[in-house]
């Protein structure tokens, strides 16, 4: 069966692991395995299904320190980064296993005397799964225990740069009890991921990736369908600071938001919408303390930013800071692929800060995934809300000030899916919705009890007891005839 490597960024001549690479016979294959466990699962009892979650939340907290290393390794997030990638999935098993046991539905009364109306839920069959390397154990978290809740089959397909994660992420899943051939991964690239698409025994797919791959996935699955389709994209998400904010805090968050995880976040904060009063100092200062943050092995506990996932990736971010100068930005800091010693061939990108653009530069509204921070003056605080929100994506904001009505203010007209006040754009809570509006996605969210939404159907039930046909808008009014 033909093969392929996935490699640690760091350090790209490690082999992490070799894969078979999947064809459509196998992705074929896959499916009928997930729809033949499906329907048994689908009959074991909702609140049975989510102590078999519960389970393996256990099982990844007592492997954390292990699937950690395997994500430093593989995606190169530090280790501390790579230990929160584990703990959100950890998290997620403890509030998927509770929702076993929540409200399945809403009870309704009805128009008609002695009848009466719930909703419920309805598995959709086998959902399948395109997941990228950024979160690779969080991310297929978010996705495949809600579809088990559900009552559904799953096929995975992970990026092909963090294969070895999910990998292990599904193997947690099968010791902890998930029935065989319930959870299926198949490994390899674009087509992989089209032929899950199209599949006809797939009745959803759930995408988690670029703009342009995600208008791909729906319309594939939208021709040979209709499927449900639930899409999370990108973002070019804004910090506002307003000129009464904490500027402590503010270097701090943005430190955060900007550079952790190497600016590989879809959350990453990418631009700073400064107020003009604190625009200079704030620079000065976050420029100061990025340019002491240690680019290095991501497995070095000292390291503060490991690498770009891929020298493509490298050229890539170089590309849009050039781009950026030439259009005339200034370069504050960084603007350099780096290979630390000790981290021969991989591709760092050294923490970025441009300022000059504006609301209308490229920098200012395409998503850079690398450690770049576009810093935008604004004047007031209208202007701050108009230019966050004159963006394609939707996903998360955030506004630093003490004056809670401006916080307030922002909370209800920032046009994105998340919001934070006097914190960064990272750091999303599993137990809320996660997404995002624009072009970040298509409606659905993740996580939170919406994530169930994507990978159930709504069933409307009526009972009438009436031992009768009662008529509906006809019976209860006067006839017009
Ligand atoms: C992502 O970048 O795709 O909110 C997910 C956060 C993390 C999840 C990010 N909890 O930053």
């Amino acid at each position: 069966m033909p093969s392929f490597e996935s490699r640690n960024p760091a350090r790209p001549a490690d082999v992490v692991a070799i894969l078979d690479l999947a064809d459509a016979a196998q992705v074929d294959a896959a499916v009928a395995r997930a729809a033949a466990a499906q329907l048994a699962w689908a009959r074991v009892p909702v609140p049975a299904r989510a102590e078999i979650i519960g389970r393996i939340g256990d099982v990844l907290a007592e492997h954390k320190a292990d699937l950690a290393r395997l994500v430093t390794l593989e995606a190169g997030k530090i280790l501390v980064e790579a230990g929160g990638d584990v703990q959100e999935a950890v998290d997620m098993a403890g509030f998927i296993a509770g929702q076993g046991r929540a409200a399945w539905g809403t009870t309704h009364p009805c128009e008609m005397p002695d009848k009466f109306g719930f909703t419920t839920r309805h598995p959709v069959g086998v959902v399948g799964m395109i997941t990228p390397w950024n979160f690779p154990v969080a991310i297929p978290s978010w996705k495949i225990f809600p579809a088990l809740l559900a009552g559904n089959g799953v096929v995975i397909k992970p990026s092909e740069l963090a294969p070895a994660c999910c990998d292990a992420f599904v193997r947690a899943c099968v010791d902890a009890g998930v029935p065989d051939g319930l959870v299926n991964v198949v490994h390899g690239f674009g087509d992989v991921g089209a032929a899950i698409t199209t599949h006809p025994g797939v009745r959803a797919v759930s995408f988690t990736g670029s703009v342009p791959t995600g208008r791909r996935v729906a319309a594939a699955a939208m021709e040979v369908g209709p499927k449900l389709v639930s899409l999370e994209l990108g973002g070019k998400n804004a910090m506002i600071v307003m000129d009464d904010a904490d500027l402590d805090l503010v270097v701090d968050g943005a430190l955060f938001g900007a550079f952790g995880t190497a600016g590989q976040r879809c959350t990453s904060t990418s631009r700073l919408v400064a107020h003009r009063a604190v625009a200079d100092e704030l620079v000065d200062r976050i420029a100061a303390r990025a340019a002491g943050l240690r680019v290095g092995d991501p497995m070095d506990a000292t390291t503060d930013v490991g690498p770009v996932i891929t020298a493509e990736s490298a050229q890539r971010i170089h590309a849009m800071v050039e781009r950026a100068v030439g259009e005339g930005n200034q370069l504050v800091l960084g603007g350099e692929i780096v290979a630390p010693t000790g981290c021969e061939g991989g591709s760092f990108y050294t923490p970025t800060i441009l300022r000059g653009a504006h609301r209308d530069s490229y920098i200012a509204r395409n998503e850079v995934f690398g450690p770049v921070l576009a810093v935008l003056e604004v004047g007031e605080f209208d202007e701050a809300i108009d230019t966050v929100n004159d963006c394609e994506y939707g996903l998360s904001s955030a506004i630093y000030t003490r004056d809670v009505n401006r916080a307030m203010q922002a909370v209800h007209r920032l046009d994105t899916g998340i919001v934070y006040v006097n914190a960064p754009t990272i750091g999303a809570e599993i137990h809320l919705p996660f997404g995002g509006n624009k072009h970040t996605g298509n409606g659905y969210r993740e996580a939170g009890t919406r994530g169930l939404e994507q990978f159930s159907e709504t069933k409307s039930v009526y009972i009438d007891y009436s031992g009768r046909l009662q008529k509906a808008q006809i019976d209860n009014r006067e006839s017009l005839t």
